[in-house]
């Protein structure tokens, strides 16, 4: 680690406390010219750090930058396999962690953007990912005791994680539209796309890349037209380490159900929080869309859903929506 990145981990571990030049140099073992320059190094890249004469340095509260110390702090011990690869920009971080888990990367390997290029979502379509308010995020897994049919629990989890994630740090409830996207007061304020790799011969599980994208604060220029009565964010205005709390308590919270850590079910939290159950919906298909009533989510997540003809479908994956 150089000096910059151990400053930052001293002035995340505490925010808003101030230390003279002097003392962070002996912190850290390094020259107060080696400080002065890393305190400059973070300012270039958006921190904003207070020094007052006689007090010292102190990282504002105000800063919200994702960064691996920023997330580090909160962490919980069932997270200390993951290696974080925090990033400013990226194409997709599912893209990027897919190249790093075909050549070998560990179980754990996490990616972390502050924006993506070409942020990928469901069904072909892409993930509106701008800079600095929003959590994009991938996180590699190789269950190796795993079907591919199990895997599909992972999005379960992921989706009662998010949500768990998000009522912690904003205190707000926040609500499952099957099968995982997350919404908050009638707005989608996060969206989950797995990807499994199957190895070619006997079409085992060879690892499992989880993204998921949480739209934290509103883009300085709005949501772009074509989503902006779907789209919202979780805080309508900037909170004190509201990206970084939030990414590790999603983190937290979806490496318990994966360790088998909690002992809840998590697909009757899944459940608990489906806002299509006993709504009338519209089911998609190429043929066009179809009404239904949801009915329920049974034990393996797929929806139970009657058309208006009285028949019943199990939907295993697809898209419906809801008309509000
Ligand atoms: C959806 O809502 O359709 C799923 C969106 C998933 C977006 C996340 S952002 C991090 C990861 N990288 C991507 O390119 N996509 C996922």
């Amino acid at each position: 680690m150089g000096t910059k990145e151990k400053l930052l981990s001293l002035f995340e571990e505490q925010k808003g406390t101030y230390f003279s030049g002097e003392e962070i140099a002996e912190k850290l073992s390094v020259s107060r010219t080696a400080v002065w320059k890393a305190v400059k190094n973070l300012r270039s890249e958006g921190y904003e750090i207070d020094a007052v004469p006689n007090k010292g340095y102190c990282l504002s509260v105000h800063t919200d930058i994702l960064s691996a110390q920023g997330i580090q702090k909160y962490l919980n011990p069932t997270c200390g396999a993951l290696e974080l690869h925090v990033l400013p920009e990226v194409g997709s971080t599912n893209t990027l962690l897919r190249e790093k888990a075909n050549a070998g990367a560990a179980e754990g390997c996490t990616v972390i953007a502050n924006a993506q290029t070409e942020g990928r979502g469901r069904m072909g379509r892409s993930f509106y990912s701008p800079t600095d308010t929003g959590i994009y995020m991938s996180l590699l897994l190789r269950p190796a005791a795993f079907t591919p049919v199990q895997a599909m629990g992972l999005t379960t989890m992921a989706a009662v994680a998010a949500c768990e994630a998000i009522e912690e740090v904003s205190g707000k409830q926040a609500q499952i539209k099957w099968v995982n996207d997350i919404y908050m007061d009638g707005k989608k304020v996060s969206g989950i796309l797995t990807e499994a790799a199957l190895g070619l011969e006997n079409g085992s599980l060879e690892y499992v890349v989880l993204g998921i994208g949480i739209n934290v604060y509103p883009p300085k220029e709005g949501f772009p037209q074509e989503i902006s009565q779907i789209a919202g964010a979780i805080f309508p205005e900037r909170q004190n380490d509201g990206k970084n709390h939030l990414a590790a308590a999603f983190l937290n919270h979806f490496m318990e159900y994966y360790e088998g850590k909690k002992s809840a079910d998590y697909v009757e939290k899944y459940r608990e929080r489906s806002m299509v159950v006993g709504k009338e919906i519209y089911v998609r298909s190429p043929d066009g869309e179809k009404k239904a009533m949801a009915l329920d989510v049974d034990q393996a997540c797929y929806l139970l859903v009657r058309y208006e003809d009285g028949s019943i479908e199990r939907l295993s994956s697809g898209e419906i929506s809801i008309r509000f």
